[in-house]
């Protein structure tokens, strides 16, 4: 039996598994749902290594129950479910999953922007209605994606793959970010404040992780900025936007139409008001799921996990400074 044993909180790909427990004494939590906080809690206390997902609460508390917590795991790329400050102070590097999942989630914002903006899945529900009784020149008429205006708030990694998506389009692209205008304007963008993206855009995806800042970073006032024909699509956070106000707006026709794969909370529940309405199209937080990209997502939380127990760098750390 090894010194090291690591809990899982949910099944992975039997092969990564099988790497995984090659290093430790591997638990894994069976279930379909998670594990609930108060199992994590109690199982931490013997714990050297943690994989964990969004969907798990690692806090304060739970770290100081495990005192020999070498590292925790994320398989996800954002990680607002973990206290890294507390993990900091507490010297455990915390790693998480980026790169792999840029393309899939990318590819997944242009699919809602596209579905949402050509009324997808509300012509697929006029079928299944038996609806369809004649070609109609004005019938489920949605927005043009050629040649129209992205806002792209946020330009990490998956914000930019967007941009890259929206030259094949011919769109002009608009940049809420930090980053230098000149990184923008290579990657064929325009820097410009929140509030000109807003009035501009036809479409406006968020790129943000979910932080103290940009909780609810778009609110009633933010959606009344935007154009009645504007597209709101969501793939980042659901606490990003207020989703009072975001019904509010659809139901108003303050903006047309929103494409989330995320939502505040998590799941939506459902007699959610946002699922009454035809311009507004949910999704189970599933930008990244792609059989491939979950896979390599989980090859990546495993070798963060294995770097952890052997005292060496994660290949992917959130909080490099613990050393
Ligand atoms: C992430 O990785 O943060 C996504 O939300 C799920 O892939």
């Amino acid at each position: 039996m090894s010194e090291h044993k690591v809990f899982v909180t949910r099944q992975l790909p039997p092969a990564t598994l099988e790497r995984l427990s090659a290093h430790c004494d591997l638990e894994v939590w069976e279930d379909f749902m998670p594990p609930p906080y108060e199992v994590i809690l109690e199982k931490v206390s013997q714990l050297s290594g943690l994989v964990c997902l969004l969907t798990d609460r690692i806090d304060a508390r739970l770290m100081d129950a495990g005192p020999s917590l070498k590292v925790i795991s994320n398989m996800a790329v954002g990680f607002d479910n973990i206290d890294v400050a507390a993990a900091s102070a507490r010297g455990i590097p915390v790693g998480n999953t980026p790169d792999v999942l840029t393309e899939t989630t990318a590819d997944f914002a242009f699919a809602l922007l596209m579905a949402v903006a050509r009324r997808i899945p509300e012509a697929k529900q006029y079928i299944h209605e038996g609806k369809w009784r004649t070609w109609h020149p004005t019938v489920l008429s949605g927005q043009d994606i050629y040649g129209a205006t992205l806002g792209i708030v946020g330009f990490g990694r998956i914000g930019r793959a967007l941009s890259r998506r929206a030259s094949g389009f011919n769109m002009r692209v608009l940049v809420d970010t930090l980053e230098p205008e000149a990184e923008v304007s290579e990657a064929g963008g325009e820097k410009v404040r929140l509030d000109e993206l807003l009035r501009e855009s036809d479409y406006v995806s968020l790129h943000v992780p979910l932080t103290e800042d940009t909780k609810h970073l778009i609110s009633k006032d933010e959606l009344a900025a935007m154009k009645p024909t504007a597209v709101l699509v969501n793939t980042a956070r659901g606490g990003v936007v207020d989703p009072a106000a975001l019904y509010e707006a659809l139901r108003d026709g303050v903006i047309l139409a929103a494409g989330l794969d995320v939502t505040e909370p998590e799941p939506i529940a459902p007699d959610d008001p946002l699922l009454t309405l035809d311009n507004c199209l949910v999704m189970p937080h599933i930008a990244s799921a792609s059989v491939a990209t979950r896979r390599k997502m989980a090859e990546m939380a495993v070798d963060n996990v294995i770097a952890g127990l052997r005292g060496e760098p994660l290949p992917t750390c959130v909080n490099p400074e613990v050393r």
